[in-house]
C-alpha cells in the first residue's frame, strides 16, 4: 500500500440559485464521486455570489440551500471537508497579498470580465466598464486564493471555469518566482469530471435543462410540482399502439439517467414494440424520479429548518479547513516580510 497522502481536490460552489435535475446529474454527482479518489474538499463561495446577489435574505437563503442540497445529494460532512468561504478569514488577507502579485493585464483578459465588456459594447454603451464592479474584475484572484490556500492538487471544473484555474496556476507561479526560496504554493491543475463530457439532460421544453431557459425540474420540488413538470415535457402525437423511438424522446432521455439499467432497457423495448403511450411513459418517469428523490427531498427539508444541524456542520467544516489555511498564510506572511 502506498503511504503518500492522497491528492486533494477542491470544488467551489457559487450559491446563486436552487439546484435542478441537470445540475444533479451534470455537476453534483460527478463532483461527489471525486471523494472516492481524492481527499475531497467542497466549499460554498458565498463571497463570490456577492458580486451579483444584492438581497441579504436571498444570499443567506441560497447559501443554506446550496449547503443543504449537497448534503442531501450525498455529501458526507464527516468524510470530506465542507465549509463556507466567508468562515475562512485567511482567504481575504491572502486575496490582498496575491492581488499585489497579479498583473492587471492578466485580469483584463479574464473571460467573465471580457464578456461583461462585450455586452456593454453590444448595448451601445460608451463606457465599456459600465456596471462592472471590482468584485467581478478581481473574481479570478479570489478564486485563485480559494484554491491556493488549501494546497489544492486538482480543481474539477466545467469548461467555462478552466481559464480561472489557469490564472490561479499563473498567480502561484508569479509568487513562487519571487519568494520561492522561502515558500512555494502548490500549482493546481484543472480536471473536467466525466459527466460533463456526456450528453446533457433535456428540460421541460425539450431544450437543454438550464436556469436561463426557465425549463428546469428543481431537485427538491414537491411531489405535485414534480408531477406537473413531468407532464409538461413535450411529446409528439404518435398514437399509443405505434412503435416509438426511445432515443428521440425527451421523457425517455431523463428516465434513462435515473432508472435502473434494466428498467430503462425494458421500457425501450416496450416503446419500440408499440402499445406503450407517452402518458404511460410519463407516469413511469414520475414514479422513478419520485422514488429516487423523496429521501433526498426529506433530508433537504429537514436541513433547511431554521434550527437544523446545518449551521453546526458548516462551522465544524470551517474549523477543519482553517487547519489547512492558517499555516499557509503564516508561511506566506513570513516569506513576504510582514512577519
Ligand atoms: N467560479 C466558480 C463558479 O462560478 C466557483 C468557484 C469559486 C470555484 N471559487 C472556486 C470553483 C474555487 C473551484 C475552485 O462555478
Amino acid at each position: 500500500m502506498s503511504t503518500s497522502p492522497a491528492k486533494m481536490s477542491l470544488t467551489g460552489i457559487k450559491p446563486t440559485g436552487e439546484p435542478h435535475l441537470g445540475n444533479y446529474i451534470g455537476a453534483i454527482k460527478p463532483a461527489l464521486k471525486l471523494a472516492e479518489e481524492y481527499e475531497a474538499m467542497y466549499f460554498i463561495a458565498d463571497y463570490h455570489a456577492l458580486i451579483t446577489v444584492r438581497d441579504p435574505q436571498l444570499l443567506r437563503h441560497y447559501t443554506r440551500s446550496v449547503a443543504a442540497s449537497w448534503i442531501a445529494a450525498g455529501l458526507d460532512p464527516d468524510r470530506v471537508v465542507f465549509y463556507r468561504q466567508s468562515d475562512i478569514p485567511e482567504i481575504f488577507e491572502l486575496t490582498w497579498i496575491l492581488s499585489c502579485m497579479t498583473g492587471k493585464g492578466l485580469m483584463n483578459r479574464a473571460h467573465a470580465y471580457k464578456a461583461a465588456r462585450d455586452r456593454n459594447q453590444e448595448a451601445g454603451k460608451a463606457d465599456l466598464d459600465a456596471g462592472i464592479n471590482m468584485g467581478l474584475y478581481n473574481y479570478p484572484v479570489l478564486m485563485a486564493v480559494d484554491i491556493l490556500i488549501m494546497s489544492t492538487d486538482v480543481v474539477p471544473v466545467g469548461r467555462d471555469q478552466m481559464q480561472h484555474v489557469e490564472i490561479a496556476a499563473d498567480i502561484a507561479g508569479s509568487f513562487n518566482h519571487v519568494y520561492g526560496d522561502n515558500f512555494k504554493f502548490k500549482v493546481p491543475q484543472a480536471i473536467v469530471p466525466e459527466a460533463e463530457t456526456g450528453h446533457t439532460l433535456p428540460g421541460v421544453d425539450g431544450r437543454k435543462m438550464s436556469k436561463s431557459y426557465d425549463n428546469t425540474i428543481p431537485l427538491f420540488c414537491s411531489e405535485s410540482q414534480l408531477k406537473k413538470l413531468v407532464r409538461r415535457i413535450p411529446t409528439d402525437s404518435t398514437p399509443v399502439e405505434e412503435p416509438k423511438d426511445a432515443d428521440s424522446s425527451n421523457v425517455f432521455q431523463i428516465l434513462e439517467r435515473f432508472a435502473p439499467a434494466e428498467t430503462a432497457a425494458e421500457t425501450r423495448r416496450r416503446l419500440q414494440a408499440g402499445g406503450m403511450g407517452w402518458g404511460e411513459l410519463k407516469n413511469q418517469l414520475f414514479d422513478v424520479l419520485n422514488t429516487q428523490l423523496s429521501p433526498l427531498r426529506e433530508r433537504y427539508n429537514a436541513l433547511m429548518a431554521p434550527d437544523s444541524e446545518l449551521d453546526a456542520l458548516l462551522t465544524a467544516g470551517a474549523e477543519k479547513a482553517r487547519k489547512r489555511a492558517v499555516p499557509v498564510l503564516d508561511q506566506v506572511r513570513k516569506a513576504i516580510g510582514i512577519k
